[in-house]
This record gives structure tokens, sequence and C-alpha cells, in this order.
């Protein structure tokens, strides 16, 4: 609570106590409405601003792993590097860290469920257990098969590159912990094939898709939760007041660290009907959407580039540098 201000209007006038009320910022306010998730693997960032939860994913890891200021983190194996960065974070937080599968294994379930398997023994290795950790994978068909059998083994996974419907009711219906779908980058989308510079947030197509797909699992009782992610600008977080969780990256966090109230906006509503989707329907409703299909084809292919582009820094340090 703010201390209440003393003050004097005159010289001679008596002493005049003005009650304050608390001031809060908008990022305080929002965090009584969702969780709030930290969208970066700056581990300066995460201190500063305590977040439940912290995600990574290769671009980001690429970034820091540049900095000087984390170059005691870096090793030779990929793998081992992102355990690096996810074990220092859960350092600073007291929630989970999500670590992202290498985005080669996209259309295979068997590879992608070594990959998070050996995240999950790696963590294990440094005293970190499964339950601080979401394995990230992206939301193909193949992605969600190995997150169904995951899950059943007690791996937790957050579905990524998540922008179609039809993803949002598979991720659920196989029952994983939680999706991310990507507002940002579906605004993106529609901001250049509508050729304009912004889109007024009542219309964005971002936000809207986080809307149905919450009140979608809402309404049908799935306990998958539902983390906004990919932000652009501080309305469309506000707009998803409610919202199970929301991974915000820092420099929005300051943008949001301004005094306000946020009100909840997300209803638990939804006129869907329950969806059941086998392969061949999963694949012709997400192709049906052709912003899903060129995002989520364009978000493996910059995770790709972006972890190669990592190993390949990597290959050039000095041998001792090789072990964990
Ligand atoms: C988080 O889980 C996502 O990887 C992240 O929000 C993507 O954000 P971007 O669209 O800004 O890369």
């Amino acid at each position: 609570m703010a201390p209440d201000r003393i003050s004097r209007t005159s010289r001679d006038a008596p002493l005049r106590v003005v009650s304050c009320c608390p001031v809060s910022t908008q990022l305080e306010s929002l965090r009584r409405h969702s969780t709030v998730v930290a969208d970066t693997g700056d581990l300066d960032a995460i201190a500063r601003w305590q977040p439940q939860d912290a995600t990574t994913n290769p671009s980001l890891l690429l970034t820091v792993a540049q900095d000087k200021r984390f170059a005691h983190l870096i090793v030779k194996d990929l793998d081992q590097l992102f355990v690096n960065f996810g074990c220092e974070i859960l350092k600073l937080i007291p929630g989970r860290v999500s670590t992202e599968v290498d985005a080669r294994c996209s259309f295979d379930i068997e590879t992608s469920i070594s990959k998070a398997k050996r995240f999950i023994d790696l963590y294990e290795k440094s005293g970190v257990k499964k339950d601080r950790i979401l394995i990230k994978l992206a939301s193909t068909w193949e992605g969600i098969r190995a997150a169904e059998k995951l899950e059943r083994e007690g791996i937790h996974c957050n579905m990524t590159l998540l922008f179609s419907f039809a993803q949002a009711a598979a991720c659920a219906d196989a029952g994983v912990t939680l999706i991310s779908p990507f507002v940002g980058r579906i605004y993106d989308w529609y901001k250049a094939a509508k050729k304009v510079d912004d889109i007024p947030i009542a219309e964005d197509p971002g936000v809207a898709s986080v809307r149905r797909i919450y009140g979608y699992y809402k309404k049908h009782g799935y306990k998958t939760q539902v983390m906004g992610a990919s932000f652009r600008k501080p309305e469309q977080i506000l707009e998803l007041a409610g919202c199970d969780l929301l991974t915000i990256a820092p420099d929005l966090m300051q943008k949001l660290s301004v005094e306000g109230e946020v009100a909840r906006k997300l209803s638990k509503d939804s006129k869907e009907e329950k969806l059941k989707l086998d392969q061949k329907q999963f694949l012709w409703l997400h192709n049906e959407d052709a912003m899903a299909v060129e995002k989520l084809s364009e978000g493996i292919r910059r995770f790709d580039a972006d972890a190669r582009k990592l190993e390949r820094a990597l290959a050039e340090l000095p041998a001792a540098r090789a072990a964990a």
C-alpha cells in the first residue's frame, strides 16, 4: 500500500492527510487475471520482471547465446546449451521453463519423443525434475501425437507455432498441458495481406483467434491451458486479460509498467461444437486456413535456421568448451 501523503496547502494551514489509492501498473493488475510468463532467455530480464514461468525458443536462445553476459553457459552440444539456460532460468522463477525440441523433428513422432526425453534426462542430471519443464513441440499432426505420448509418461508439453483452430482442437483432444497460440504472427500475416501498417485492436485476428480457442476449451471443459504468445503491442496483451497464461517479452513488460487497472476480457462462452479430428480431418481443416499453413511452415523454417546458425557458431568453439 502506498503511504498516505501529507500535504500543507499554506504555511499556516493545519496539516491535511490526503489518502492515496495504491498505485498499480497495468502489469501488476494483469497478474491478477492471468499468469504472467517471460518470453525470453535473458536471465537479467527474468530476474527483473519476476514472472511465474518462462518460455524460450531457438531464436531467443540464439540472441542470448551471443551475449557476453551468458558466455559461461555456452557449450558445443546445443541441447545441453538449451538446458544450461533452462537451469539458470529456473533458479530465478518459481514455476516452469519451456524448452523447444529441434524444428527438424516437426514431422517425426519418434525423434520428437527421443529429443524430448533427452532434454528431460539432461535436466534430471542437473537436478531439475520434469514437473518444472514444458517440452515445446511444433503443433503439426506429428508433434501433437508425440505430445500425446509424452503426456501419458508424465512429460508435460507446450504446443508451439499454433495458428489454426484445427491445431487447437487437436491439441486439447490429445490432452496436452498447454498451447501457445501466436497472436503477433497472425497479426503480421493479416497486416501484410491487407497491406496496412496496423490493424485496430477490435479487429485483431490474432486476438480473435485466442478468444475463440479459450472459449472453446472452457465451454467443453478441456484441461489444456491457453497461453497467448508472440505479442507485438501492449493492447494485444491487455485484450486477452483473463487468458490462463500470457508469455510476454521484456520490452512489452516495460511498456505495461505504466499506471493503470486492467479488466478481465475473456469469456468462457462459445458456440463451437466439440471437434474430434482424425489425421485427414485435421489436415483438411488446417489447410483451409491459408494464414495458418504459411505461418506454421515459415515458423518451422525460422526456428530451424536459427538453431543451425547457433550450431555453426558452437562448432567454432575451442575443444575445451565441448564439455557441459
Ligand atoms: C513463445 O513461446 C514464442 O516462441 C514466442 O512468443 C514467439 O514470438 P515471436 O513471434 O515474436 O517470435
